[in-house]
This record gives C-alpha cells, sequence and structure tokens, in this order.
C-alpha cells in the first residue's frame, strides 16, 4: 500500500534534495519526515522514502534499521531511549530499564495500553558525560535516578508537553514549561 504524506511533507523533502548533489544523500532527512508523518518507519514509509531518493529499498531499510533513532516499529506518544552504554551504565542507568518496566508493567519495545508510553534500550547518546541519559522522544534528559526519572515521567504525564523535532516545520517543540529543551537534572 502506497503511502500520501502531506503537502508540506513532500515540499520540505524537495528543498533538503536540492541541497544535495544527488538525491539519494537525502536518505536519512526522508526517513525523519516518514516517521513525523507516520510515527514509525514501516515498510510504506521505506517505499515512500525509496521512491522519492531514488535509493534501493533495501539501502533505505538498512540505514533504518542501523540507527535507533528511526522507530522500526509503532512507539508510545512519549517513546523513551535509555542509554545502556558503558558510562550511563555504571552510572545507574541499568537501574533505570527496571524502573521502566515497573512503572509501565510493558516490556521494552512494547506500548502501554493507553497509548502513551514505549521505551527501548539504546546505545551511547553522545551524552556521556552526564549519564544516566534517556531521550523521549527528540530530547534529552541527562543525570537521571529513579526517582528523577518517576518525576519525569509524572510532569509529562501531566503537562503533556510537545517534545519533538519537525523536520517537515523546522520547529523544535516546546518542551516542559520549565526545561524548554534538554534537561540536566541537578
Ligand atoms: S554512554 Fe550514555 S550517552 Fe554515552
Amino acid at each position: 500500500m502506497t503511502v500520501v504524506l502531506s503537502e508540506a511533507a513532500e515540499a520540505r523533502l524537495r528543498e533538503i534534495i536540492a541541497s544535495y548533489p544527488q538525491a539519494k544523500s537525502a536518505v536519512m532527512p526522508a526517513l525523519f519526515i516518514a516517521q513525523e508523518e507516520l510515527g514509525w518507519v514501516s515498510d510504506e514509509a521505506i517505499e515512500w522514502v525509496a521512491q522519492r531518493t531514488g535509493a534501493a529499498p533495501a539501502h533505505v531499510r538498512s540505514v533504518a534499521s542501523f540507527y535507533t533513532m528511526y522507530y522500526k516499529r509503532p512507539v508510545g506518544k512519549y517513546h523513551i531511549q535509555l542509554c545502556r552504554t558503558l558510562s550511563c551504565a555504571v552510572c545507574g542507568g541499568k537501574e533505570l530499564l527496571s524502573c521502566l518496566r515497573e512503572r509501565f508493567g510493558v516490556a521494552p519495545g512494547e506500548v502501554t495500553a493507553n497509548g502513551m508510553w514505549s521505551f527501548e534500550e539504546v546505545e551511547c547518546l553522545g551524552s556521556c558525560g552526564t549519564g544516566p541519559v534517556a531521550q523521549i522522544n527528540d530530547v534529552y534528559f541527562e543525570r537521571l535516578d529513579a526517582a528523577k526519572l518517576e518525576e519525569l515521567i509524572r510532569r509529562i504525564e501531566e503537562e503533556q508537553p510537545d517534545l519533538r523535532y519537525s523536520t517537515v516545520k523546522k520547529e523544535l517543540g516546546g518542551g516542559l514549561a520549565d526545561r524548554p529543551r534538554s534537561a540536566v537534572w541537578k
């Protein structure tokens, strides 16, 4: 089945493609656009990216499968990516995974019944000096521990903030009221 993305998405991708010598170079931003519009990178999203960039579907799939920022299955409204690599792990990252399992009652990769939450472990998020780190949608939360993570989840449930970066509109979401973008918890 062919997917239909918004004209704004199509226009943004045309703009991005025009900035590269070859359309194939736009596979990664095209995947972000598809994910933003469709919620995850489905087979149809792969096909859309391949058609628009001229890259082989197998190549598009290999790019999507390599990077954890592309969701290969449906995720919750808030998707938590918890770093499991060394610096975060030795600072308590492992404990945070147990907290998420208990808090949501689902396994990594599953979505809570209300559609609000999902989580997974990922490799280094590139912020090793401020671990443990979790990326929720497109926003980093750093120096977490179990209590801070619980407070963060409570605040997100209460405020329902926009934690996404829009590739189509080129906009960052507003974030939490007092922590608009990234949050290093003291
Ligand atoms: S080890 Fe966690 S961000 Fe690098």
